[in-house]
């Protein structure tokens, strides 16, 4: 069943042109709805081994200061895929190839970057980073995870799985685990949910509970949040487990690490309490924290939701480059 309902209007379609997407809350349910079509309609053309050609001649900057794995090669992908070119910085601490080993300055770099393509696709270790970013781009920006800040396009692709497994959004309780202090994923994850009619149940050691603006943003959307550090009583109740990896690299005590690093850990245990029909989500890497036993069950979405990342960012690219034909 197709719970999309086609290729927008080209009014909604033009709202997106030379936007950047940096963090959810400056969209509303429909625009987040307009995304979601674009994607379907993409993951459409994929499916029909359509070559397209909507961004033919355009490139993407690919600028990963930080590890990744998922979200660079799927927008590289998306980006080939569409049609278009990349070109690509990436490095982290200890494999520095850019300028800003010499001591450039962020700004600088993409100010510079702006001459040489026609979309940014940026991660950043530093939070708050994105607006940076943004102020120096003359491009349309994709923050692609800022630090312990946002990650927008995560969140799209967390959607999108989500009304693919389930049927939409409304009505469903999730259960989000794990780093929710750190973890940039949920972040962005609870704005897109706060659009909808949900309940949600955060599952966390105190030491790595929701930053408080958080529940602020909840409260003020009137969205009930339930609080636990026991993911057995949060899987007899979750529609939707979204197990996140504790954040290592944010740790300034290595030790205080490892004694909370597999506080949670999903095994068969917990599968058999979900209620029917519940699916399981990871932003991936996962490291400890889903046993590979867990792979099997038909609710184990987490590849199925890596994958959704290649139309989603597809249809993010050719949206804020007013290139969706
Ligand atoms: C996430 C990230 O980088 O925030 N990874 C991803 O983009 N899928 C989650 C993580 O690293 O734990």
């Amino acid at each position: 069943m197709n719970f999309f309902t086609g290729k927008p209007s080209p009014e909604a379609l033009s709202f997106f042109k030379d936007r950047n997407i940096l963090d959810l809350a400056h969209f509303s349910k429909q625009e987040l709805e307009t995304i979601m079509n674009v994607a379907n309609y993409y993951e459409e053309s994929l499916n029909a081994k359509k070559r397209l050609h909507d961004m033919d001649g355009k490139i993407l900057a690919a600028l990963f200061f930080e590890p990744s794995t998922r979200t660079r090669l799927s927008f590289e992908a998306a980006m080939h895929r569409l049609g278009g070119n990349v070109i690509t910085v990436t490095e982290s601490a200890g494999a520095q190839t850019s300028s800003l080993a010499k001591g450039e300055t962020l700004s600088d770099s993409i100010t510079v970057i702006n001459a040489y393509c026609d979309v940014i696709a940026c991660r950043s270790p530093i939070h708050g980073a994105r607006l940076e970013i943004a102020q120096a781009a003359t491009v349309p920006v994709i923050n692609c995870g800022d630090g312990v800040g946002q990650h927008p396009s995560q969140a799209l692709l967390d959607i999108y799985t989500i009304i693919k497994e389930k049927g939409g959004i409304d009505g469903l309780t999730f259960a989000l685990v794990g780093d929710l202090k750190n973890g940039r994923t949920v972040h962005s994850l609870v704005d897109a949910l706060a659009m909808y009619d949900v309940k949600l149940i955060f599952v966390s050691p105190p030491e790595l509970k929701m930053p408080s603006f958080i529940y602020d943003k909840l409260a003020a959307n009137g969205i009930p949040i339930e609080e636990t550090d026991n993911l057995l009583y949060a899987s007899k109740k979750a529609d939707v487990l979204y197990m996140t990896r504790i954040q290592k690299e944010r740790f300034e005590d290595v030790q205080e690490y490892e004694r909370i690093k597999d506080v949670f850990i999903l095994t068969d245990l917990h599968v058999a309490l979900l209620p029917p029909g519940a699916i399981i989500l990871h932003p991936l890497p996962r490291v400890n924290e889903i046993v590979t036993d867990v792979d099997s069950y038909p609710g184990a979405a987490y590849f199925r939701q890596a994958a959704n990342g290649l139309p989603v960012r597809m249809a993010l690219l050719a949206l804020v480059t007013g290139c969706v034909l």
